[in-house]
């Protein structure tokens, strides 16, 4: 039986490779890094799930309500419902692989997160992503023994054979020895976020080059909803990325403030006197960047209000890197923060099974554009990724049979290495043409300036330049204000033309966009 490649080892991949193993499927898990090194390790808040441990009377229904809200009706409804009522049921199953879920008197602990009406993100001290990937590793070991799962660490995806929209398999390259060796089968991406696209802006790895999206996108893998880009509110400058202040803090009682008049005023609490400081994260951004901008004020957090036992049991890890890092004890100060990039809602356009545009490719985690809509709630990439990895693991296996060449339609030839100069000219560009406030105006100067880029004999650099369009492009064309992509020239929701998914497709050597019903069989 064929072999499913999978493509990258974090919380979707490795939960992929083990649902396969559990049906007795056989795949090979492929990436560049160890698993122990992936971006999912440094996921700090939590996961949501409806368990109702802190007796709201919380519900799988309401969680689903408040994720499609905080998506401002761009998720899957359908999607989003599988999602949460399939929460419990992991969370479940990630305790009895033994993830440590901080837990008082034998019960697991949910807490506030942004835009959540119940305490629903269960969490693991400040390194939820540290035990979860644990478990997971640990439970993909076990298969990895008994050779159902075949690891291919320090091995990178250059691309895919793909003929009449249907997926042959994949070409990776073995960084110690440099071969370069084509796979045939099924292949499920989940290869991350795009953070090499914004080096030195975001609080995720930029070993997530953003270079397997730009090579999909070339060969015709339709992508989603790439104009929503996550700017999370409470985040430090620190050399080459942006730390993250995790919206935990927030939600064991951290402000935000700006002072006026030499005293604190605590805006968001006044402008939101229900969530106040826990307002989804595109609204909170907002808020502190036009704060910001009006009153030329920096918007501190405090958290000098938390208790003893909140820092002790659940803000140890934040409040020695805030020491380390910023030389704050933010227990007794507050802390300067700003939003900075943290999330892509946006990504390979993928239907409620997980299926892409070509038959045979599947796709799951961060790298894909399902259950986040227009925003996304903290405690959702998480879960999304392990029930994502999951649900596209299903759906190859079913699918399942049908020959697959050895020798493959097209052959591959690696990219050389992006250039420094090229990564950071397309990031400036990009950080102007899609920051949190964005206008006709400043999106075209971005479209023009990318399109004035000198053409390089470097092909991967093409291809990055040509998906960096494709995000410009999707941002130019919604021609309205929704979630993370707020337009100063059109501030109103128009559900009327837009409620619907962005898609955009390289093919026939241009890039073409459409908008599709939400919930489309992506390949019917
Ligand atoms: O703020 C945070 O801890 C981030 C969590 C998330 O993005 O899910």
């Amino acid at each position: 039986m064929e072999r499913i490649k999978i493509i990258g080892a974090g919380l979707a991949g490795l939960s992929a490779a083990v649902r396969l193993a559990e049906m007795g499927i056989h795949s090979t898990l492929i990436s560049i890094q160890p698993s122990e090194r992936a971006q999912s390790v440094m996921a700090e808040g939590g996961i949501n799930a409806a368990l109702n441990t802190m007796g709201e009377d919380d519900s799988p229904a309401q969680h689903a309500a408040d994720t499609l809200s905080a998506g401002v009706d761009l998720a899957d409804p359908a999607a989003v419902e599988d999602l949460a009522c399939h929460a419990p049921e992991i969370l479940s199953w990630l305790v009895n692989l033994g993830a440590p879920l901080s837990r008082r008197e034998g019960r697991i602990i949910q807490r506030n997160f942004g835009g959540q009406k119940k305490k629903r993100t269960a969490f693991a001290h400040s390194s939820t992503g540290k035990v979860l990937m644990t478990a997971l590793i640990d439970e993909c070991r076990k298969y990895e023994a008994s050779a159902v799962v075949h690891r291919l660490c320090h091995h990178e995806f250059l691309s895919l054979s793909i003929r009449e929209d249907h997926c042959e398999g994949v070409w990776v390259r073995d960084d110690y020895t440099g071969e370069t060796f084509f796979l045939p089968g099924p292949v499920i991406i989940a290869s991350g976020g795009i953070n090499g696209f914004f080096p030195g802006m975001t609080t995720g790895t930029t070993s997530n080059t953003g270079n397997a999206a730009a090579q999909l996108f070339s060969q015709g893998v339709a992508f989603g909803n790439l104009e929503f880009i996550q700017y999370h509110p409470t985040t430090v400058r620190i050399p080459e990325k942006r730390m993250l202040i995790s919206e935990a803090a927030r939600g064991e009682g951290g402000r935000l403030f700006i002072y006026r008049d030499g005293k604190p005023r605590y805006f968001m609490e006044e402008k939101y006197p229900e969530l106040g400081n826990l307002m989804p994260r595109d609204v909170v951004s907002r808020e502190m960047f036009t704060i910001s901008r009006e009153t030329g004020e920096q918007v501190w957090l405090d958290m000098r209000g938390l208790s003893k036992k909140a820092w002790k049991e659940r803000l140890e890890d934040l409040r020695e890197e805030i020491l380390y890092y910023m030389a704050i004890d933010p227990a007794k100060d507050p802390v300067p923060v700003s939003p900075g990039i943290h999330y892509f809602m946006g990504g390979i356009w993928v239907d409620r099974f997980h299926h892409t545009n070509i038959s045979n490719l599947y796709a799951a985690g961060e790298c894909a554009c399902q259950y986040h809509g227009a925003n996304r709630l903290g405690g959702n990439s998480t879960l999304g990724a392990i029930y994502g990895g999951r649900v596209a693991a299903q759906s190859a296996a079913a699918e399942l049979g049908g020959a697959f060449p050895n020798v493959p339609y097209e052959g591959c030839s690696p990219e050389k290495p992006v250039s420094a100069q090229h990564s950071f000219q397309l990031r400036d560009i990009l950080r102007d043409g899609l920051g949190i406030l964005r206008d006709e105006d400043g999106i075209r100067k971005a479209v023009e300036k990318t399109g004035a880029m000198p053409v390089s004999a470097n092909m991967m650099e093409e291809k990055r330049k040509s998906f960096a369009m494709a995000m410009l492009l999707s941002a130019l064309e919604r021609r309205e204000s929704r979630g993370a992509h707020t337009r100063a020239d059109y501030p109103q929701k128009d559900d009327e033309h837009f409620r619907r998914t962005t898609v955009v497709r390289y093919t026939d050597g241009a890039i073409r966009l459409s908008y599709e019903r939400i919930g489309t069989e992506v390949h019917p």
